[in-house]
């Protein structure tokens, strides 16, 4: 479970704001590791990688549902241009290796919804937040209970699914114009819509997101924007404040070397019983 420390992290707090905002406990522990209170979050904020005390500010121990499926159940999210195609690949890589049998697949799906999705973001079609929050709902609901490749069956015959994005991306990018809440009931509470059995996060700064896909992409689609980012980025630590209670939500600082970010997200998936 993320505490709120990770969460505050993760909306590129600065120090003095997560002093402020910081349930008691977790500033006396705070205070506690860095042996002072003077610059206590903002040493914190200088540490790119945590020792196994510092990373007890981070997560706290959290109880997984059983869900009574046979394969595991991982979503990849973080920002445009985090690196969530090449983490996916390398993961799917080492699951098959280790004689797994496993399932890449990605949301907004190949779907005819897709399609209406892929129409609105390229800025073809323009629609409105509400209506994409119900395009996504549905393409989703597709994508878990369609007898042909649904994410249901595939966990069910005991294949390891791994998604390109999920509901987390719904709450983040569409509750940044319509209500999250209303976004979160729908999915959340959908009984045709799995809970996975993990959530990783690649956390990535917005500079750098924008840096890479600058590089990588021909035509920007209608969230590429910096602006638009860096609200969603916030928007991401409000879904994982809601979700964070029942679910495994993990976040991987995905701003260091290729083959240790891999090497995170391969752990955090054994880990998963
Ligand atoms: P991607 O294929 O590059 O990840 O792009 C998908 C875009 O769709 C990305 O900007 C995030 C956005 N998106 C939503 O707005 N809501 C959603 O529920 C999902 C799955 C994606």
């Amino acid at each position: 479970m993320l505490t709120q420390l990770r969460l505050l992290l993760l909306e590129d707090a600065p120090a003095d704001e997560i002093e402020r905002r910081l349930p008691p406990d977790e500033l006396e522990a705070l205070y506690a590791w860095h042996g002072k209170k003077e610059g206590a979050a903002e040493a914190f904020l200088s540490l790119d990688e945590y020792d196994e005390k510092a990373s007890a500010l981070l997560y706290r121990p959290g109880r997984r549902a059983a869900s009574g499926r046979r394969g595991k159940f991982i979503v990849l999210e973080g920002l445009d241009g985090a690196g969530k195609t090449t983490h996916i690949e390398l993961l799917r890589k080492r699951l098959l290796s280790d004689g797994r049998s496993v399932y890449a697949t990605a949301e907004p799906t190949a779907s005819a919804t897709g399609g209406l999705i892929r129409d609105a973001l390229s800025g073809l079609h323009p629609r409105a937040a509400s209506e994409l929050a119900a395009l996504f709902l549905c393409d989703r609901i597709q994508h878990n209970i369609n007898p042909k490749n649904g994410i249901k069956g595939f966990l069910e015959a005991g294949t390891d699914v791994i998604c390109d994005r999920y509901y987390y991306s719904s709450l983040a990018y569409q509750g940044i114009d319509s209500d999250i809440g209303w976004v979160a009931q729908m999915n959340l509470g959908c009984p045709d819509i799995c809970t996975p059995d993990a959530c990783i996060f690649l956390d990535l700064s917005v500079e750098k997101c924008v840096e890479r896909m600058a590089k990588e992409r021909v035509t920007a689609e209608i969230f590429e924007t910096e602006e638009i980012i860096r609200r969603v980025k916030r928007r991401f630590a409000d879904t994982f404040r809601m979700c964070n209670d029942n679910e495994n939500i993990f976040i991987v600082n995905a701003d260091r070397e290729k083959e240790k970010v891999s090497a995170e997200i391969y752990d955090i998936v054994k880990g998963i019983k």
